[in-house]
């Protein structure tokens, strides 16, 4: 097939103005239409949500903080149709929960123990899920409580473990003895979607869940003491919500404690925290099929997981790792891309074809602009040396490489950055962007600096965040080497006139119409809907960033241009007594023409997932937690309700929405 190339669109919008109203904005000749909320019932048989902190069964109900989305084509008849645009599967992330809104008075404990009936709520909250979205007519959406397709995936659905770390002695735990098996999946962030119609969903910020006891640490291994420090399963933390303090030996809540108990793995969830902080691939289509958690993936803090597919050449997954100072990696399957793949019936199959076997490498980015993606091969990675609490670690196997990846990324000498969030590959020239939220202020000193995390605490640290792009040696999925450059700086415009250097504040000339902080969700329109553009619409969304009191999180379309082709500035981090000066990079200087503010969201939410139908002219979009920080009996957001009711005093819940363009048009354009 030939693609047809012709001059870039246009934006064809008018920038939405920043907003602190209780609604979801869009501009003039848009509409918005509530979609799945929070506690929507996905069976026939699920009663109405009552939204007053009684509703119960989440499992069959949609959950907490929707995050990254999909949207899978159904044909008429039932059966997977990329290309359907009337009818589809709604596949979202349930990240985490706003605890206030779930129970009746808010959260609480009794005699130091959490209720039970609590606990498995906000359990259960956590996952995927899976609807059925219908277009009645002229894109007139809404969801199918009684879809036989509706499923929920929570913490406690049983799940595979795949590739070189599966049955690893890291793995072995009183739920599988062989390390083959595990529950859920918890904290899902971004997602990926692969080339042969199934879900990625990636566990983020997974180690907080775990409590551990202080008496763990005497009782554990050199190795793993390293590996639970590396990765924030900290001696003495309780876990999030308290869960393990219910009263309860039903082992879905008891494994929270990570806490050695017994005497052997087998015996204990003190390998737990090891099934976690994996890619895990789903089958939206059979909601009778088992998840697998492709370990060859490696094991981090994942965002997400953008797959590129190119006939021919290996599948290639591009994942960030959200904490600071940690880094980008790239996924490289053995086997090479054979498109009639893409029409498989076993889909999963297709996973294990091409997750399980393959090559993870992680990204250096050099003052040239050019990087290296480092692999993280057994045999080719040394020893990680002592530092500060670490003591030295020496990887024992390929699978001890995978499950602890950050340490080996860390043995290679890979790029940290600030905070490495979604992946997007341009469907026109391959590049990948990849958004780096912030690095707050009092972090990253001038000596921590690097030409692709610039700014440095002297200068105000980098508390709105910046996106960079790459574009790999020879447009190929398995290249080893790469060109890169910074793409855009966010900034808030009115706060710009501070005590620090206002051009290494506003790099990128951010006015009032495209102006941001910490980009998060990042997304290109689909290539069927931008067919023949050179340039099509890339989309960011933004995540509690440093501009909140001026404006509530957004959405902002834009037409990036390609690698290198900007013009040149420089970042002058001054400490007072020396100056530190970059100007080897290069970027595409932002103005209204190209960069656009398309949405702004309600009060105290978070701007997440984000599809389209493959026409482009249904764009979907996750407004996760909003009002979440309020409580029962101070409610800050009554959103979604108050979208068509602004008198509402109901409880806030996070919810998709469905943007169409009154005339009919192509989203953006
Ligand atoms: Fe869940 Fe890094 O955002
Ligand atoms: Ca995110
Ligand atoms: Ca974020
Ligand atoms: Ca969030």
């Amino acid at each position: 097939t030939t693609t047809v190339r012709v001059s870039p669109a246009v934006l064809g919008f008018t920038a939405v103005a920043h907003s602190l109203e209780d609604l979801v904005v869009v501009p003039d000749g848009y509409s918005v239409t509530v979609m799945t909320r929070l506690g929507d019932p996905l069976t026939a048989a699920t009663a109405a949500y009552a939204n007053d902190g009684t509703d119960t069964d989440f499992a069959n109900r949609i959950g907490d903080h929707g995050d990254a989305l999909h949207f899978f084509g159904l044909s008429s008849g039932g059966d997977p149709d990329s290309s359907a645009l009337t009818r589809g599967l709604m596949v979202q992330n349930h990240e985490n929960i706003t605890q206030a809104y779930l129970h009746v008075d808010g959260p609480t404990t009794v005699g130091g123990a959490r209720p039970l009936a609590e606990v498995v709520k906000e359990i259960e909250c956590h996952g995927v899920s899976v609807s059925e979205y219908v277009d009645g007519g002229e894109r007139s959406w809404s969801y199918v409580q009684d879809s036989r397709f509706n499923r929920r995936i929570t913490p406690n659905t049983e799940m595979a473990l795949s590739g070189p770390a599966a049955g690893s002695d890291w793995m072995v735990t009183a739920y599988s003895a062989e390390g083959t098996a595990g529950r859920g999946t918890i904290n899902n962030c971004a997602n990926g979607i692969t080339g042969w119609n199934s879900y990625l969903t990636c566990e983020e910020n997974w180690a907080g869940y775990f409590r551990r006891d202080t008496s763990d640490a005497a009782l554990r291994s050199a190795a793993q003491l390293t590996s639970l420090l590396r990765y924030g399963v900290r001696t003495g933390a309780s876990g999030n919500y308290n869960w393990t303090t219910a009263s309860s030996t039903d082992t879905t809540i008891t494994r929270w404690n990570a806490t050695i108990s017994g005497t052997e793995a087998r015996e204990d969830f003190r390998n737990e925290p090891f099934q976690f902080g994996w890619v895990v691939e789903i089958d939206p289509y059979d909601p009778a099929s088992t998840p697998r958690k492709r370990t060859a993936l490696g094991r981090c803090g994942h965002e997400g997981a953008f797959i590129r597919v190119v006939e021919g050449q290996p599948v290639a997954a591009y994942m960030g790792d959200d904490s600071r100072s940690e880094y980008l990696y790239k996924f490289v399957s053995n086997q090479t891309w054979d498109a009639d793949d893409a029409s498989a019936s076993d889909r999963l199959a297709m996973g294990d074809k091409y997750l399980d076997a393959g090559t993870l490498y992680v990204a250096r980015f050099d003052e040239d602009g050019s990087g290296t993606w480092l692999p993280l091969v057994y045999g080719q990675v040394p020893s990680r040396p002592a530092s500060g609490s670490y003591v030295e670690y020496t990887f024992a196997d390929q699978a001890d490489i995978l499950i602890n990846a950050r340490l080996a990324a860390d043995a290679v000498g890979a790029t940290p950055m600030d905070r490495p969030e979604w992946t997007a590959g341009n469907p026109a020239t391959g590049e990948i962007y990849l958004t780096l939220t912030n690095s707050n202020n009092s972090y990253r000193p001038v000596d921590g600096t690097n030409a692709a995390n610039p700014r440095s605490y002297w200068n105000a640290g980098n508390p709105n965040g910046h996106i960079i792009r790459l574009r790999e040696e020879g447009d190929t999925t398995a290249a080893s080497s790469f060109a890169w450059d910074i793409y855009l700086f966010g900034a808030d415009t009115i706060d710009c006139d501070t005590t620090f250097e206002e051009t290494n504040i506003n790099i990128s000339d951010l006015d009032l119409r495209n102006d941001f902080s910490s980009p998060d969700g990042a997304y290109f329109s689909r290539a069927t809907a931008i067919s023949g553009q050179v340039n099509p619409v890339f989309w960011i969304e933004t995540d509690d960033g440093a501009m909140t009191d001026v404006t509530n999180c957004m959405l902002l379309a834009a037409m990036p241009g390609t690698v290198g082709d900007g013009g040149a500035f420089t970042v002058t981090n001054t400490d007072g007594t020396s100056t530190y000066t970059q100007d080897t990079y290069v970027g595409t200087p932002a103005t209204a023409a190209n960069l656009r503010r398309f949405l702004v969201g309600p009060l105290e939410c978070e701007i997440t997932g984000i599809d389209m139908t493959p026409d482009g002219r249904t764009l979907f979009v996750g407004i996760q937690h909003p009002g979440e920080g309020g409580d029962a009996s101070a409610i800050t957001s009554h959103w979604p309700t108050s979208q068509s009711d602004t008198g509402s005093s109901a409880r806030p819940r996070s919810a998709v929405v469905a943007i169409t363009k009154d005339d009919g048009g192509v989203i953006a354009l």
